[in-house]
């Protein structure tokens, strides 16, 4: 199945995943992960270092195959074992890394590798193209003939999302794209995020920043040592999703329990006595 070519309906599941795991030898990087994505909606990933992200995030891209689990994409149980299938099923990537060419401008580097036409690389017709997805994105590039290396941070992601938008993916995955930000930039990408979703796509947002996430996430998931730790909405505060992230709040939950635990053998030993 490659991905349709009409837009799934607003709110549509086009992803969802269930009991995905991934073990790398001994090391178990996800465990029993569920995730469901609609159209339309920002979902963020959220979890401290090694929570497991990025391991989601490639298996998702078709770098790392799942362990266990399934994925379905608009229905259809699917096997993304290459990044290319990820791409035809409609599951763009924009790492971390951003993988622009420094040196190009920003038409070349919108089409570089998906150049339009094998033999009409029709310079007019790309730069026309970028100008309309950049309009429709509100980006601020001053010139789609200025290359990579003079714009900011901000106007770099832009590209990069905008290229990813370029195969009208059905789910954009966006990994810690305000990293490396000040604020007006990070303001800049949130807003391209916010019209990324009014477009209908599906966003996975990858983000340390909790300010950020609690800006556009429609929901926020939690991933701690590899597993989900709580699905949480916009409106959840600071202390709670850090509490969900740290396992701050599953620690004072454990130690209450541990406590009554121990009250409880106290009563047993007195009771025997
Ligand atoms: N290729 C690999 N081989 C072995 N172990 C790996 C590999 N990739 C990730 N891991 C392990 O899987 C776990 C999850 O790592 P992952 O990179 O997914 O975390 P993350 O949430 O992205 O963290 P960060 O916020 O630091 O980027 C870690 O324990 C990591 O060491
Ligand atoms: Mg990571």
């Amino acid at each position: 199945m490659n991905h349709p070519t009409t837009a799934p309906a607003p709110g549509a599941l086009i992803l969802r995943l269930r009991g995905v795991g991934k073990k790398f030898g001994a090391v178990t990087a996800l465990e029993d992960i569920d995730l469901d994505v609609h159209a339309g909606e920002v979902v963020a990933l959220v979890g401290d270092n090694g929570a497991g992200k990025s391991t989601l995030v490639k298996v998702l891209a078709g770098v790392h195959q799942p362990t266990s689990g399934t994925i379905e994409v608009s229905g259809n149980p699917v096997t993304l074992d290459t990044p290319g299938r990820a791409l035809e099923l409609g599951i763009a990537t924009v790492f971390q890394d951003l993988a622009l060419c420094e040196n190009l401008d920003v038409v070349a580097n919108l089409f570089l590798g998906q150049e339009i036409g094998p033999w009409a690389m029709d310079e007019v017709q790309m730069e026309v193209r970028a100008w309309t997805l950049l309009q429709e994105l509100a980006a601020r590039i001053p010139s789609v003939r200025e290359p990579v290396a003079s714009l900011s941070g901000g106007q770099r992601q832009t590209v990069a999302i905008a290229r990813s938008l370029l195969l009208e993916p059905q789910i954009i995955m966006l990994d810690e794209p305000t990293a490396a930000l000040g604020v007006a930039q990070t303001a800049e990408v949130l807003n391209l995020i916010e019209r990324v979703r009014a477009r209908g796509h599906g966003v996975i947002l990858i983000s340390h920043n909790m300010e950020d996430v609690r800006a556009v996430a429609n929901r926020i998931v939690v991933l701690r040592l590899g597993r989900n730790n709580g699905v949480f909405t916009a409106d959840t505060s600071h202390q709670e999703l850090v509490a969900a992230i740290t396992g701050a709040s599953e620690n004072s939950v454990s130690r209450r329990a541990a406590r009554k635990r121990e009250d409880m053998k106290r009563e047993d030993m007195e009771q025997i006595q």
